[in-house]
């Protein structure tokens, strides 16, 4: 019994790999620049897919929600233009995943994908506006989730983007206070993660 489950894990890590390597490719072919360095495929979106790998070994994660999770965070910045804050690229990048997910993947779960691109670079929960009160930060339970969105899509998007937060030279550390899941919180600035940036 435990050798079945450990081959079907297996198969599912495998299958996980080549999905990645599949939808990255895709996500590539249709990004808006395909010059960017710090924001390109290999870079920060090759981390973003690897911390929400990582994140899945310490909280179980459904491989369906695995697969929405590496859409999402595929197609997150694939609508940039610049490398800086570039203010418009998380609509931008909503509308290319908007046209190509579904063409490729007709299972995906659109609806959660779309919206936790489009708010993936808020800067502050639209709750609040003063710096420092809990309601400020751009975390789920600060969001009106509309109905149909899936929660966790758009929660471990944004958490795993915001771990790569680190490859900034003058981050030394994650604000844990933006970061929507217990697991990524946990793991947030843990040697694990810091080990990975030094
Ligand atoms: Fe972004
Ligand atoms: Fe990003």
């Amino acid at each position: 019994m435990l050798i079945i489950s450990e081959e079907k894990k297996l198969e599912e890590e495998l299958e996980l790999d080549q999905l990645t390597k599949q939808v990255m490719n895709l996500a590539y072919d249709n990004s808006l620049s395909k010059s960017l360095m710090v924001h390109g495929i290999e870079n920060h979106t090759g981390m973003v897919n690897y911390w929400m790998r990582e994140l899945s070994l310490r909280e179980p994660m459904s491989i369906n929600l695995q697969k929405n999770l590496i859409y999402a965070i595929s197609f997150h910045d694939s609508g940039r233009s610049e490398e800086g804050t570039d203010p418009q690229h998380a609509k931008r990048s909503a509308e290319i995943a908007k046209k190509i997910i579904p063409h490729y993947f007709p299972d995906a779960d659109l609806n959660s994908i779309i919206w936790g691109i489009e708010n993936h670079s808020c800067l502050r929960a639209p709750n609040d506006a003063v710096y420092g009160t809990k309601k400020f930060f751009p975390v789920i339970d600060n969001f009106e989730v509309p109905d149909g969105v899936n929660p966790l899509i758009p929660s471990y998007l944004w958490d795993v983007d915001r771990l790569d937060m680190l490859r900034f030279p003058g981050c030394d550390k994650v604000d844990e206070r933006r970061l929507s899941t217990k697991v990524a919180k946990e793991f947030a600035n843990s040697e694990c993660h810091v080990r990975a940036y030094r």
